[in-house]
C-alpha cells in the first residue's frame, strides 16, 4: 500500500524541524523501501498571512484525504493581536475536530544517553516510561457556551464550559486500557471528581469500561495529587488518561521529567486510524530560523506516525534505533547538551539520523 502523507510546517521552528524529518521519511523511501506520498499544505500564522484562514479548507480536505499528517508547529507574537477567532492555534483544534482525533498519545520516555540532562534525580527517572492518553476533540476546549460578555453591572466575564458525554469518555478509555495492555498493563485515570461533576461522569465511565479489560489494572487519582506524584515518583505510573485540558498540562509536566520538551513526539489518532503527528513543544519564536532548534520529537513523530496509521513497525523501529544512536554517539542540540558531548545544528542532526539509519 501507499501511504499518503500531507506535511504541515506552520510556522516558528516548525519549517526547520520538519524538513529533517523529511528528510528521514526520504531516507526510508530511498534506502528502505517505504512507499509513500508526500504532499505539503499551509496551517497556523503562516496560512492565516496567504489565506486569512489558520485552517484553510484546502488543507482539511487534503489532511481527510491522507493517511497521515505531519505538523511542525504553530503560533507566534507575530500573531497574537488579531482576532481570536484566527489565531494561529484555532487551527490546530480546528484539524483535531474536523479530522476527529479523539486519541492524543503523549509519551514521556527517557533515554539512557539523556539522563543528566532531567533536573530530577537520575535514579528518580531513570528508565522513565510513561504514556500519556489524553482526550483531544472534547471538554472544556470545545464546550458550549463560551466567549467573553459583558455583565448587567458593566463588568467583563468571561466563560467556558467543561462538558464530557458517556461516548466521549468511553472511547478515550478504550484507548488507554488498549494501549496499557501492549505495555506494563497498568492505567491511571486523572480527574477532579472531587468538584467537577463532568470528571465525576468520566471516573464513573472509565470504571465501567475498566471491566472489559480484566488484564488492565485501574486507579484514580485526582488531577493535582497526579502533579505531585509525576514529579515525587514518577516511574509508578504506566498508562495515564485524562481530559484535554489536564492532559494539556500533565503532558508538558512529564515531558522535563525527561530533560527536554525538545524530544517528545506526539499522535492525535481518529476512530478510522488517521493520524496526526507533531512535536509536543511549540514554535519557539525565539530560535526561529536559527539552525538551532532539536528536530528530534519530529523525527521520532515520524517514527509513531510509521506505526499508528502506516503500520510499518519495522520502518518505526528502525528510526527510534537511529535517534537512539545519535544520541549514544554524543550529538546534541542546544536544547539537551551537557558538558562533554558535542553540539550540532538542526540540520546537523538530521543528517546524523539518516547516516544511523542507513547503518541500521
Ligand atoms: C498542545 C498545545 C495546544 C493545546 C495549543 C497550541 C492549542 O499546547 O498541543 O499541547 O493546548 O492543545
Ligand atoms: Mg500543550
Amino acid at each position: 500500500m501507499t501511504g499518503k502523507i500531507l506535511v504541515l510546517p506552520g510556522d516558528g521552528i516548525g519549517p526547520e524541524i520538519v524538513t529533517e524529518a523529511e528528510k528521514v521519511i526520504q531516507a526510508l523511501i530511498g534506502r528502505h523501501g517505504l512507499k509513500v506520498e508526500i504532499e505539503h499544505g499551509l496551517i497556523g500564522g503562516s496560512a492565516v498571512d496567504a489565506t486569512g484562514k489558520p485552517l484553510p479548507d484546502e488543507t482539511l480536505e487534503k489532511a481527510r484525504a491522507s493517511n497521515a499528517v505531519l505538523l511542525g508547529a504553530v503560533g507566534g507574537p507575530k500573531w497574537e493581536t488579531i482576532e481570536r477567532t484566527i489565531r494561529p492555534e484555532r487551527g490546530l483544534l480546528a484539524i483535531r475536530a474536523g479530522m476527529g482525533l479523539y486519541a492524543n498519545l503523549r509519551p514521556a520516555l527517557l533515554y539512557d544517553a539523556l539522563a543528566g540532562a532531567s533536573t530530577l534525580k537520575p535514579e528518580v527517572v531513570a528508565d522513565l516510561d510513561i504514556m500519556i492518553v489524553r482526550e483531544l476533540t472534547g471538554g472544556i476546549y470545545f464546550g458550549e457556551p463560551r466567549g467573553i460578555r459583558n455583565t448587567a453591572n458593566g463588568h467583563r466575564e468571561g466563560y467556558n464550559t467543561l462538558v464530557y458525554n458517556e461516548t466521549e469518555i468511553q472511547r478515550i478509555a478504550e484507548m488507554a486500557f488498549k494501549v496499557a495492555q501492549k505495555r506494563a498493563g497498568r492505567v491511571c485515570s486523572v480527574d477532579k471528581a472531587n468538584v467537577l461533576e463532568a470528571t465525576e461522569l468520566w471516573r464513573e465511565v472509565v470504571t465501567e469500561v475498566a471491566s472489559g479489560y480484566p488484564d488492565v489494572s485501574l486507579q484514580h487519582m485526582y488531577v493535582d495529587n497526579a502533579a505531585m506524584q509525576l514529579v515525587r515518583d514518577p516511574k509508578q505510573f504506566d498508562v495515564i488518561v485524562t481530559t484535554n485540558m489536564f492532559g494539556d498540562i500533565l503532558s508538558d509536566l512529564a515531558s522535563m521529567l525527561t530533560g527536554s520538551i525538545g524530544m517528545l513526539p506526539s499522535a492525535s489518532i481518529n476512530q478510522s486510524g488517521q493520524g496526526l503527528y507533531e512535536p509536543i513543544h511549540g514554535s519557539a519564536p525565539d530560535i526561529a530560523g536559527q539552525n538551532k532548534a532539536n528536530p528530534l520529537a519530529t523525527i521520532l513523530s515520524v517514527a509513531m506516525l510509521l506505526r499508528y496509521s502506516l503500520n510499518e513497525e519495522t520502518q518505526a523501529r528502525r528510526v527510534e534505533s537511529a535517534v537512539q544512536q545519535v544520541l549514544t554517539n554524543g550529538l546534541r542540540t542546544a536544547d539537551i547538551y551537557s558538558k562533554g558531548t558535542q553540539i550540532v545544528s538542526t540540520a546537523e542532526m538530521g543528517d546524523a539520523v539518516i547516516t544511523a539509519l542507513n547503518e541500521c
